[in-house]
């Protein structure tokens, strides 16, 4: 069985193969009737165990265009609440006989134990596992970068290198910036994380990219700038960084956007903390990919679950498929 935990588990061909197949995904997104057969008599299950807005809505948006059954599991309002543990859950999944679970959980290392433990014979796909993995983000990302910076039509079949990202915020706590950093370096980018000291975390010199405390020297050097959420849900309140001074070093507001390239984006996995991190002036502005990488976690999803679930065959095969 295959599954998909970790951004750092992805080859750069696997890594193109996903975009690539993502890209033909998107022109189902570009029809009137945005469905395919692909999984049709086939069962997701998305299991979520924290909170979710984009992710949990845009896997089932993509399992929903490729025909999946779908079942939506909340920790909230289940049995968990009595203390149910997550094996006595996989076990009553695979009970009812599901091929693909989705899976977000507090715990770090949550979906690799559910690949591995034997409790269930599906695919398991992580949707964010506490502060470790987030693969799915990392390659929405990716994609988002590669059709703004390299292009949709000329991105295929290639990778990001040469290309100089920044992650900016909550390393420390961000499952997003590490799934980035192994996914962006995979496909030839050059990465820099910018934080307050507090916020990057021990053994960073052991990750394939840069760190510096210096944004305003940073971003002139970019092609794409992510903002990330200070995750004060995982932090001791001691430790809470003061609005005002976060903002003041680390925020994205008009005059710091001003210092990027012109061709430079402006990216945030959501969900925004308007005024902290980035300023509504920059979230709102036509330089901020917030949106679009919501639209293209769509295409990315159903390019997973194809790939996963489907597809032996060509990425063009599903949509061939559908216009027989
Ligand atoms: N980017 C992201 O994972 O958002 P959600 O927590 O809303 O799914």
């Amino acid at each position: 069985q295959r599954h998909l935990i970790s951004a750092a588990d992805l080859s750069r061909d696997d890594a193109v193969l996903i975009l690539d197949t993502a890209e033909e995904m998107a022109r189902v997104a570009d029809r009137p009737i945005k469905k395919l057969p692909t999984l049709r008599g086939r069962t997701v299950v998305n299991l979520f165990f924290e909170d979710s807005t984009r992710t949990r809505i845009s896997f089932e948006a993509a399992e929903k265009r490729l025909s999946a059954d779908v079942i939506n599991f909340s920790a909230k309002g289940s049995s968990v609440s009595k203390g149910e543990s997550l094996k006595d859950t996989a076990q009553t999944l695979e009970a009812m006989g599901v091929d693909a679970v989705v899976i977000r959980h507090g715990a770090s290392g949550a979906p690799y134990r559910l690949a591995t433990s034997g409790w269930i014979d599906a695919a398991v796909i992580n949707a964010g596992d506490g502060t470790h993995q987030h693969p799915t983000q990392a390659l929405l990302d990716a994609f988002t970068m590669r059709r703004r910076l390299v292009g949709r039509d000329a991105g295929l079949g290639r990778d990001l290198a040469g290309k100089h990202v920044t992650l900016v915020g909550d390393v420390l706590h961000s499952r997003v910036a590490r799934s980035n950093v192994d996914l962006l370096h995979t496909l030839g980018a050059e990465v820099t994380l910018v934080a307050p000291p507090t916020l990057i975390p021990v053994g960073v010199e052991s990750w394939p990219c840069e760190v510096s405390y210096d944004l305003d020297s940073t971003l002139p050097k970019c092609d794409a700038v992510m903002m990330l959420r200070v995750q004060r849900e995982r932090m001791n309140a001691a430790f809470f960084p003061t609005e005002r001074e976060y903002s003041r070093r680390y925020g994205l507001d008009g005059d710091r956007m001003a210092k990027l390239p012109e061709h430079a984006i402006v990216m945030h996995p959501g969900p925004m903390v308007r005024g902290m991190e980035i300023t509504a002036e920059v979230a709102d502005s036509d330089r901020c990919t917030a949106v679009e990488q919501v639209a293209n976690g769509v295409s990315i999803r159903m390019a997973v679950l194809y790939l996963l679930l489907g597809g032996n065959e060509p990425a063009a095969a599903p949509l061939r498929a559908e216009e027989k």
